[in-house]
């Protein structure tokens, strides 16, 4: 699979395989579809104690993205700067315990990508809408950077970017779908990423929404 196949150009989702990106990250095609039952629960169960919600970054911006948490740890931004907490701002209770589903996929996903006996304890929840966009970036509010990322892409495609260690580096663009989940680590656990605007393009589950979770070991 071309990793610059045109999204909108008729093309079928692949639905299984994998397509390397580096030597320590892969997509890999579909994992996620025989569990999507369950990880839509486990988004509602979040979500009815954890809204999403638009936060600030520390730059001023508010963030097109929404989001929220689950797991120990959450991931939050605000005119201070990013960091992880373990409790959510807007309650000021505990996030919400990681859903059993998450947390089985993420420990697969991630052996399967040649990370065994990744343990999760965070996991931050994105909700994009059309024109919803992710900067390029770097994963580095972790203590470990030892475990890997794993993110799971629901709902709408997106053109997923993942570049190199320096901002400046071209980044590849990759297509994610419903049911996708990427893992990165090792050699490339530093490596920019983002995600272009989001195109209207309704998923008939999901509707105009992406909803991508991303697993960490934060802690
Ligand atoms: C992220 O970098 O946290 C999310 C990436 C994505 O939405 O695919
Ligand atoms: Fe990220």
């Amino acid at each position: 699979m071309a990793p610059n196949l045109d999204l909108f150009g008729g093309d079928a989702p692949p639905q299984q395989g994998r397509l390397v990106l580096g030597a320590q990250s892969v997509v890999l095609r579909g994992y996620a579809l025989p569990m999507v039952a369950d990880l839509l629960a486990g988004v509602d169960a979040v979500t009815a104690q954890a809204p999403f919600r638009h936060m600030d970054t520390p730059g001023g911006y508010t963030m097109s993205v929404a989001l929220t948490n689950c797991g120990e740890l959450g991931w939050t931004t605000d005119a201070r700067g990013y960091r992880y907490s373990r409790i959510d701002p807007l309650s000021d209770r505990p996030w919400p315990a990681m859903p059993e589903a998450f947390g089985q996929l993420a420990r697969d996903a991630a052996a399967a990508a040649g990370f065994p006996g990744f343990s999760p304890d965070a996991c931050l929840v994105n909700r994009y809408e059309p024109g919803s966009r992710l900067s390029l970036h770097q994963d580095k509010n972790e203590r470990d950077y030892n475990a890997p990322i794993v993110s799971v892409s629901l709902g709408m495609p997106a053109i997923f970017l993942f570049g190199g260690d320096n901002r400046a580096d071209k980044a590849a663009r990759v297509p994610v779908f419903h049911g996708d989940v990427v893992v990165w680590g090792g050699v490339d656990r530093l490596r920019y990423h983002g995600v272009m605007p989001l195109k209207d393009l309704p998923h008939p589950r999901l509707g105009s929404q992406r909803i991508n979770f991303t697993l960490r070991k934060a802690g």
